[in-house]
């Protein structure tokens, strides 16, 4: 009998920590692999793209780097075209790929000609899953 009731413990207690890691699942990098590539609302992520800041710590808006006209750098690369460049930005790596990459991890691939550590870092963990998914769906229809 006591060992059946430690054995019980154990386990409630285990699930106890489970759930305490489960609870805790705002991790973008795990949960963006596991996100469908395909929810984005372009729409919506003009609209953000647009936005003076973005995300919960009012961080600057992408326009504020990123033009729409063809040529024009402002701090980053202008983003014309930007749908059909993301299609041979990274051999091997899908457009949705690497502009979500582009936006949650800047550093992993650097546009060539530019430094890095420029891009504002953290969008990935400012903004939500579907605000990432819009702002993917935006710059994909930017053919
Ligand atoms: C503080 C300036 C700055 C802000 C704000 C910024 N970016 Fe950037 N971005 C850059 C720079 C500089 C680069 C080029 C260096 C690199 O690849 O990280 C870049 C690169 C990119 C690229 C790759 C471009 C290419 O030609 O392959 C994408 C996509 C991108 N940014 C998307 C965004 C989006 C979406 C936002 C808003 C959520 C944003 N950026 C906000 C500076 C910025």
């Amino acid at each position: 009998m006591r060992k059946f009731s430690l054995v019980l413990l154990l386990v409630l207690a285990l699930s106890m920590i489970l759930a305490a890691c489960g609870g805790g699942g705002d991790e973008p990098a795990s949960e963006s692999a596991a996100a469908p590539r395909s929810g984005g609302d372009a729409a919506n992520g003009e609209k953000l793209y647009k936005q003076p800041v973005i995300g919960e710590n009012s961080a600057p808006g992408c326009n504020t780097c990123h033009s729409l006209d063809e040529g024009v750098v402002l701090v980053g690369p202008s983003h014309a075209g930007m749908g059909t460049r993301a299609e041979t930005a990274v051999p091997g790596q899908s457009a949705t790929d690497y502009l979500r990459e582009s936006i949650t991890n800047p550093n992993a691939h650097i546009t060539e000609g530019y430094a890095q550590g420029v891009m504002y870092q953290n969008y990935g963990a400012d903004l939500t899953e579907q605000e990432i998914n819009d702002l993917v769906a935006y710059l994909l229809s930017l053919k």
